[in-house]
């Protein structure tokens, strides 16, 4: 089945049609580089113009622009005060249901305050700033004054352990820390800074707290804490921008790989602003007045995307929500659509399950009219989730744009174009222009039809990563060892997919060691790391098990210490969960369990992870097991799992 979008609906659009789409494609065949140096002067607002597009010389650390200097926060802020200045930027809703409106004016000034704050703080150019806020307005000043003194931010998601946050302090070595007091879920308070507290406690490098207040409640105060509301006051609402390179970082995020701790990802400042802007307008249908509303965290990079840079790049008014979509009730998202009149709506295959699930009706108690695009992120959506959204939120009449990306792509990559892409449900269908995907083997031939493939990036693109933070090696074997395309070592994503017979790419999930809970990636190696420290545990091996809402859920093979082990699976559970609490958070929390005699192991000792992610599927066992040094632990442990 195929749906096309409405020509009378899209008949102004940017990209109009397959045809229109067809040509820019051609246009970067033909000179990929002059044709990204034209968006690039036409979409970024320059200090000084760059005098080279492309450096390939030292791949894959490809360079963009070379030479040019601007700075993001005056792409998403000063040069909208000619004509947009009264124009809402964000619109905030709170937890409580109370609400602000922030024009581009008022967004300047609050932006120059926190960055002449974070000056007065010794901040620089080049410092580490991490920001850990719950979804509230000075999260998104934070960011943009961070950028607008070429300060590195790195947000990190507020539902991460202090011993986490540790880690992504002490790699980033970040100066000063944001963060609020906490915040409010469901009516109920929560804290953030005991967290921080606990976080820094014996971490040298971190000189100031800046600490938000939002909920009121009691925190601790040390001799490193600053009041953002005591400081603000002071300070003058003019901050000239910095003069920043086109390769200057604008911000790390960390990000789970199959292998050892998370990645800073690194980004650039012209390359990415380009691409969140571009993708924002061309994608989305983005058009004057239009309300943009993106559901994700701030701590993800479709936050940073596609609530902040993108949108404000754009000139667009985007949504900024500090609640859950099922709080007071499951028809809060749709109110919301109602009220604020949104015109895009963005989210995750889980939160439309979930809406999907406890409120298959609600969409019908609203008026929805003003949605002209929905779109989805983060993993695979499944056909049945994918008709509800279409037929009960889209009402038959709005193109669902799949967005397939990652962290590391800086925007998307592989997406239906709303008002021109005729989609097939849960198809990402084709690359956008200027991006070279495509489904290889390892040594880059194209996989037929309906085979399955890696799916690699064969061209550098101006969003992408530029490194891991401190660990340039890292970044190489992580997405440059896997795969090569005419001899050249090519952008390997971790995700395998498939053509179907028309040409349109289906992402089948992850082929490495990642699993995708709710749409967030978290690697089964960081999991197991942790569970190895529990006393009880021997050895243990996570793999993702398909679930209705979450997409995946975490399952732990465990193997206890001493023979007789007589620990029953909820008490070794529980001691797993309190353990991964502490030091990841509670979004990797473990699911199920099942105590296993031993591991299936090669004779060489390598865990065949590939039979562990069968057995918890229920599939049937098709690999050959002969290699391994105990057979029979296959059927025992199917028999276990099936209980
Ligand atoms: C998965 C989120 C299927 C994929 C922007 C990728 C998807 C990982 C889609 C990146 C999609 C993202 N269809 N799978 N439309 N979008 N993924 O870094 O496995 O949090 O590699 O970035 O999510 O997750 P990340």
């Amino acid at each position: 089945m195929i749906f096309y979008p409405d020509r009378k609906i899209f008949k102004n659009s940017r990209i109009k049609n397959m045809c229109e789409y067809r040509n820019l494609v051609e246009d970067f065949k033909e000179d990929y580089e002059g044709t990204w140096a034209k968006y690039a002067r036409i979409k970024l607002d320059w200090i000084r113009p760059f005098t080279k597009t492309l450096d390939e010389s030292n791949a894959p650390f490809y360079k963009w622009f070379i030479g040019g200097k601007l700075n993001a926060s005056v792409q998403c802020i000063d040069r909208h005060l000619k004509d947009k200045k009264n124009k809402t930027a964000i619109i905030w809703e709170a937890d409580d249901g109370s609400r602000k409106f922030v024009t581009y004016l008022e967004l300047h000034k609050e932006v120059n305050r926190f960055a002449n704050l974070l000056k007065s703080l010794g901040v620089k150019k080049g410092d580490r700033v991490v920001i850990y806020m719950p979804m509230i307005l000075e999260a998104a000043y934070a960011m943009l004054a961070c950028a607008r003194i070429g300060a590195i931010h790195s947000v990190v998601f507020g539902g991460f352990s202090a011993d986490a946050l540790k880690d992504r302090i002490l790699d980033a070595q970040a100066k000063v820390v944001i963060t609020a007091d906490g915040a409010f879920r469901k009516g109920k308070a929560y804290m953030l800074k005991p967290v921080v507290d606990e976080a820094i406690k014996d971490v040298e490098c971190v000189e100031k707290v800046v600490v938000v207040e939002r909920n009121g409640e009691d925190i601790n105060w040390t001799n490193r804490d600053v009041s953002y509301e005591e400081l603000i006051k002071l300070q003058s609402s003019k901050c000239d921008p910095e003069i920043m390179d086109s390769e200057d970082p604008l911000f790390l995020l960390y990000t789970s790989g199959s292998t050892g701790k998370p990645k800073g990802v690194q980004h650039s400042t012209a390359g990415y602003m380009l691409w969140a802007q571009m993708t924002m307008e061309n994608v989305f249908d983005l058009r004057d007045n239009d309300t943009f509303w993106c559901t994700a965290d701030i701590g993800w990079i479709t936050g940073h995307t596609y609530i902040i840079y993108g949108p404000l790049a754009a000139g667009a008014t985007t949504l900024m929500f500090e609640g859950v979509f099922t709080y007071p009730d499951a028809g809060r998202a749709w109110r919301m659509v109602e009220e604020y009149q949104v015109n895009q709506f963005y989210t995750a295959p889980t939160a439309i399950r979930l809406l999907h699930k406890l409120g298959a009706d609600e969409p019908k108690k609203y008026d929805l009219a003003s949605l002209r695009v929905l779109g989805t992120v983060g993993e695979p959506i499944d056909p049945e989730a994918w008709m509800w959204y279409y037929e009960e939120v889209g009402q038959g009449k709005c193109p669902i744009v799949d967005t397939w990306w990652q962290t590391e792509t800086g925007g998307h990559m592989i997406t239906p174009i709303a008002s021109a892409t005729p989609i097939k449900p849960a198809s990402a269908t084709f690359p956008l222009p200027g991006i070279f995907a495509e489904i290889i083997d390892e040594e880059g031939n194209k996989v037929k039809p309906n085979e399955k493939g890696l799916l690699c990036i064969t061209k550098p693109w101006p969003s992408m990563i530029r490194t891991i933070w401190n660990d340039p090696q890292r970044f190489v074997n992580s997405y440059f060892s896997t795969a090569k395309k005419d001899g050249k070592a090519v952008y390997f994503s971790g995700d395998g997919a498939i053509y179907d017979e028309d040409g349109y790419i289906f992402i089948t999930g992850r082929v490495d060691d990642v699993i995708n809970v709710s749409g967030h990636r978290l690697g089964t190696a960081e999991i197991e790391a942790v569970i190895k420290k529990v006393d009880l545990v021997a050895e243990n091996a996570v793999v993702g098990k398909p679930d209705e809402i979450k997409g995946e859920s975490i399952f732990a093979y465990i193997v206890l210490k001493g023979e007789d082990n007589l620990a029953t699976e909820v008490e070794v559970l529980q001691k797993i969960n309190e353990a991964i609490s502490k030091e990841i958070g509670n979004i990797a929390k473990v699911d199920s369990i099942a105590i296993v005699p031993a591991l299936p192991k090669t004779r060489s000792g390598k865990i065949m992870r590939r039979i562990l992610r069968s057995i918890a599927k229920g599939e049937e066992i098709t690999q050959d097991i002969s290699t391994l040094e105990d057979p029979s632990i296959v059927e025992k442990i199917q028999n276990i799992v099936k209980g």
